[in-house]
């Protein structure tokens, strides 16, 4: 199997747990075990098939080092399951920030915010480093909320010829007009959003599964649905509305008390109150 030669935007948590992925899967063998994947593999190929050609970010303590550091540098704090990460020789490139870096993460602990060097990159050299790079696939795990900062990686990986994929919650292969921009040069998009392996959504999307088999919440609609998920991810913004925060508070409150039987109840009023204030 050749290479997948990947442009990673943003290399942050997701982008670690990835890479460290590709490095700890490495050794695993076709059919052999492999705790923690979903699949094995996908149309043949491996997660040892997936190769870091290029990468942009605008967090100083990451730019200009190569992937396999930058993917440990704060603020950066996931997991760490893979601590021998071979050198990819993608050297992290400083990206526009645009939207990237929002008002509310300024004058906050180093430790838990970006950043970002002072001078930024222009649109043409984004896209000459992709160019050179040979990669053929963005892939965008810029922070939530990103829609300006999206929407420019997605022109630039347009304009050098790559594929998307966006692992974040703003449409673009949800869009028409995006979608039939790389239709038209027949390049693959995908998107929008991913799912961590048991996190927020999943647990969601299980739950409104679990009271639809049993006959409730008959009146949630898959656009509320998802509309409230993206909610839930921006918990930590401070433009998180009041009502966002109690409907949250609820959605937790649901999950305990699910286990006691009364978990519908409580999840169904958090969707009223959700309906309401939309
Ligand atoms: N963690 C999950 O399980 C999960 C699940 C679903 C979706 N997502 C989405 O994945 C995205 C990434 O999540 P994360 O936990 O890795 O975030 P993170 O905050 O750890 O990483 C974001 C990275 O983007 C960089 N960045 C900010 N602005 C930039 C710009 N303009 N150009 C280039 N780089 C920029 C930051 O410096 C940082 O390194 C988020 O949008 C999140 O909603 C995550």
């Amino acid at each position: 199997m050749r290479k997948i030669r990947i442009a990673i935007v943003g290399v942050g948590n997701c982008a670690s747990s990835l890479v460290q992925g590709i490095n700890f899967y490495e050794g695993s063998s076709r059919n052999g075990a492999a705790v923690g994947l979903m699949h094995r593999q996908i149309g043949g190929y491996r997660p040892s098939d997936v190769e870091v050609v290029a990468a942009f970010d605008i967090d100083r303590r990451k730019v200009g080092l190569d992937v396999s550091r930058a993917i440990f540098s704060p603020p950066n704090c996931t997991k760490v399951f893979c601590e021998q990460i071979k050198l990819t020789g993608a050297i992290v490139k400083m990206g526009c920030v645009l939207d990237g870096y929002p008002p509310h993460m300024h004058d906050q602990d180093p430790l838990r915010t970006f950043l970002p060097l002072e001078k930024e990159t222009t649109r043409e050299d984004i896209i000459a480093e992709l160019k050179n790079s040979s990669a053929e696939l963005m892939v965008n795990y810029l922070p939530v909320g990103s829609e300006q900062a999206t929407r420019f990686y997605a022109g630039c990986a347009l304009e050098a010829g790559l594929g998307f994929v966006n692992n974040i919650p703003v449409f673009i292969a949800s869009d028409p007009a995006w979608a039939k921009r790389f239709a038209d040069k027949n390049l693959p998009l995908i998107g929008d959003d991913i799912k961590a392996q048991v996190g927020a959504t999943i647990v969601h999307r299980a739950m409104v599964d679990l009271f639809r088999k049993r006959g409730v919440c008959a009146a949630i609609r898959p656009r509320q649905a998802m509309a409230f998920a993206q909610r839930c991810d921006r918990e930590q913004s401070p433009a998180l509305r009041p009502i966002d925060r109690l409907v949250l508070g609820l959605i937790g409150m649901g999950v305990i008390f699910a286990s006691l039987g009364l978990g519908e109840a409580v999840y169904r009023f958090a969707f009223l109150d959700f309906d309401r204030s939309d």
